[in-house]
């Protein structure tokens, strides 16, 4: 039986999101395949690392019962060992676990972007999902934009400064976006999600202080303009070489609700551009619209872009890739790429005919896949460097 570890929790502002998605949509289908020894090894907010079966219980985390798990446990090691095991010192004995597949269930910093995978590919064990590269240029709006440029893939006007830019000529970077870019603007500090940190702007003055509240949370910046009759779709896909889309899903909350304007969106520096957490309004059950109810040929369009995007930045496994229409021109673009969507959005995938415990299975293949083609790469290469010393 092969052991799946799935990791969980981090040191993100998504901590808590990422639980749900692990004990809910990875672990307890997994566990009902009965095909997996099955592993749950929490990250705690300070970023240490713990391994136990009460960690498959939501209850722990529910009843903030975690708190008093922590204080008790030892945290766990991680051997790199030509693969991964698990060593836990405390207690009684002894405890090896040899993992063969890692499971990252994580959403945001540290996790989704790229910093996990890093450790695991050094590790040299497979995982389920994109790799570095991917995953980094995912969750960096710069990154994916210019990506997406370099491939042909539309993508509203944008504009990138450094926050040194920003500290040094301030109002030289309003004139510079006000000369090549048109109001509505969206100011977006590059590596958040969840809508922190980010503005819709209509002036100079708002724009000025939009650009200092992204500068305080990051030290890139994009600037870009806002897509006008708006139709915001979202797109699972699945796949390595040959990625298939899930349905295209359309959230069908109301604007206010879904932008949630007055608490996301700094209006004049009024609000000082701090916003609840985004991801459960991200499209979940019942407040989307799946499949999304687009003329036929937009719909296509849609999907194409978003397949194109998943191949642009050289996702594997799973991503979900977001779009904004605008429904009077009928024009696609692309807004964002998230690695390791919240729940895998197995919702979308059950009405798309892949059920929980199908979709798990098949990432797990994925991640096999991956790591087999990757481990046929030649890494070395003989040469007669060292004789000359
Ligand atoms: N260029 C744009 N035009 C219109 N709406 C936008 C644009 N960029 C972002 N938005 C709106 O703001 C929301 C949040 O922006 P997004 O780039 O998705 O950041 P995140 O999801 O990481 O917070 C989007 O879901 C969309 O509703
Ligand atoms: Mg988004």
């Amino acid at each position: 039986m092969e052991t799946i570890a799935v990791i969980f929790g981090g040191r993100s502002a998504e901590h808590d999101v990422s639980i749900v998605t692990a004990l809910s949509s990875v672990i307890k289908p997994l566990e009902l395949t009965r095909k997996y020894k099955v592993e749950a090894i929490y990250i705690a907010k300070d970023g240490a690392w713990y391994w136990d079966e009460k960690l498959k219980d939501i209850k722990l985390f529910t009843s903030g019962g975690i708190k008093d798990f922590i204080a008790k446990a030892q945290p766990v090691s991680v051997q790199i060992d030509g693969g991964m095991t698990l060593l836990k010192t405390g207690g009684l004995r002894k405890q090896l676990q040899k993992i063969d597949v890692v499971f990252p269930a994580m959403h945001g910093t540290y996790g989704e972007d790229g910093a996990l995978m890093g450790l695991l590919d050094m590790a040299g064990v497979a995982y389920v999902g994109c790799g570095v590269s991917a995953a980094a240029a995912a969750m960096d709006k710069v990154l994916a934009k210019q990506l997406a440029v370099a491939n042909d893939i539309p993508v509203s006007n944008f504009l990138t400064f450094t926050k040194a830019d920003l500290s040094r000529e301030l109002s030289q970077a309003v004139k510079s976006i006000t000369v090549s870019l048109k109001y509505p603007l969206f100011v977006k500090p590059a590596h958040l999600g969840s809508s922190i940190g980010i503005s819709r702007v209509t002036n100079d003055t708002e724009l000025k202080n939009a650009l200092e509240v992204a500068a305080h949370y990051d030290d890139r910046i994009i600037v870009e303009e806002a897509v006008n009759n708006l139709i915001e779709v979202t797109l699972p896909i699945m796949g390595n070489d040959d990625p298939q889309p899930a349905l295209l899903e359309r959230p069908m909350t109301q604007a206010e609700d879904f932008f949630d304007f007055e608490t996301k969106y700094m209006q004049g520096g009024k609000k000082g551009g701090s916003g609840k957490g985004g991801k459960g309004a991200e499209g979940p059950q019942g407040y989307s619209q799946i499949p999304a109810e687009l003329p036929k040929g937009l719909y296509e369009e849609a999907e194409a872009v978003g397949l194109r995007v998943y191949k642009a930045l050289g996702c594997s496994g799973t991503a979900r890739v977001d779009l904004l229409i605008d429904s009077k021109t009928k024009k696609v673009y692309f807004n964002e790429v998230n690695p390791l969507p919240g729940g895998l959005y197995a919702h979308n995938w059950a009405k798309a005919g892949v059920s929980g415990i199908d979709l798990v299975q098949k990432l797990i293949a994925l991640a096999e896949e991956r790591h087999t083609n990757r481990q046929a790469l030649a890494t070395t290469f003989s040469t007669n460097y060292l004789q000359q010393f």
